[in-house]
């Protein structure tokens, strides 16, 4: 009978859902940190037990756990060896875990769990992924078939980074506008293996319409954009490689810069040496502009020969 009261009265409690539970829980976890000694990575899990008593939070990084806190227990901190990195216990407790001196291969899947106490011992958990980034050792390399051109030319660009983990992407950037984006495919088995990331643009000087320059220069000239399908083709065994087409109008000036840019979600970001891409033969420009100045200086010169003419004929005389 008292058993059958006591179930009732967990049943109660549990329905009503007002007393005992655990709500509001959520994961806070950076989405990548570098990997290396003196990096860490701050978890963080928050929660309402709205009133009761917390039982155990537990972090498992995929199905492994790797730290316990239990407050009815002494020490109420338990921790389970995490290969490739050290847990800082004196900045862990029951909301967070402090991760220190990370490695790659400790990318993937991080939970908490947490259940308050009796009687009902609700539970929950929450996930978050986190990569372990090692970063490329140098600056992205970029090289050009050319470095003048001519109207109509097509040139070609390559921008290569070292191996990394995991692959970065690479932007393509042109007069300081970002005009293109190889995605580097983020491979979903755990093999944590560093791969290199290469990317090919393609650039497409257009002929002006000399009818309609007012309006392209008005807009800018980077209105034609790249292809949206770009070519995938193989090189080697794994990697596929990406070229990018981009089609545009000489800009007025008759230079513009390219350089590209590595990056790996926001933890690292290295750019290119920056190119400089002239025109070939620079067209005159109108006549409106330079050519006056020079009309007149050359007048000048005239003028002024011919006040010294005068005044060394007037001596002679
Ligand atoms: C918990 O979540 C509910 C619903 O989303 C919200 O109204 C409430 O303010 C939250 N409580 C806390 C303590 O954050
Ligand atoms: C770009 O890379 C491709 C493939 O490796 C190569 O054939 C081409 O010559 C390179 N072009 C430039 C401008 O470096
Ligand atoms: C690459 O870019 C895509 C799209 O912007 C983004 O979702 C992804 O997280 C990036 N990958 C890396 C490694 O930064």
């Amino acid at each position: 009978m008292r058993r059958i009261c006591q179930l009732g009265f967990l049943l109660l409690c549990f329905l009503e859902g007002g007393v005992w539970s655990l709500r509001n829980l959520s994961i806070t976890a950076p989405r990548a940190v570098l990997s290396g000694e003196g990096q860490s990575a701050l978890l963080r899990c928050s929660y309402d037990l709205e009133g009761a008593a917390l039982y155990s939070i537990r972090w498992y990084r995929d199905e492994y756990e790797f730290y316990r806190y239990v407050p009815r227990e002494l020490p109420p901190t338990m921790v389970f060896p995490l290969p490739g990195a050290t847990v800082d216990l004196t900045r862990s407790d029951d909301q967070q875990v402090f991760i220190v001196n990370l490695n790659r291969r400790l990318s993937g899947v991080y939970l908490c769990e947490v259940s308050a106490d009796a009687p009902l011992f609700h539970t929950d958990i929450r996930s978050a992924p986190l990569t372990v980034v090692d970063m490329p050792f140098h600056a992205p390399r970029l090289t050009i078939s050319r470095g003048i051109y001519e109207r109509n030319d097509v040139l070609h660009a390559n921008c290569s980074v070292d191996e990394a983990y995991p692959a970065p992407n690479i932007t393509w950037v042109l007069d300081n506008q970002k005009i293109a984006e190889m995605v580097s495919k983020q491979t979903l088995d755990l093999d944590f293996k560093e791969r290199a990331a290469f990317s090919q643009l393609e650039i497409n000087i257009r002929e002006i319409n000399s009818y309609n320059t007012e309006a392209i220069f008005g807009n800018g000239y980077h209105e034609s954009a790249y292809t949206s399908q770009p070519d995938h083709y193989q090189i080697g065994d794994m990697s596929y490689v990406e070229r990018l087409r981009y089609s545009m109008f000489p800009p007025q000036s008759g230079q513009f810069t390219i350089n590209c840019i590595a990056s790996i979600y926001d933890v690292y970001e290295r750019t290119s040496e920056l190119r400089y891409i002239k025109e070939d033969n620079p067209r005159p420009a109108s006549v409106t502009g330079k050519h006056s100045s020079g009309v007149t200086t050359v007048c000048n010169l005239f003028f002024i020969c011919i006040c010294v003419c005068t005044s060394i004929l007037g001596r002679m005389l």
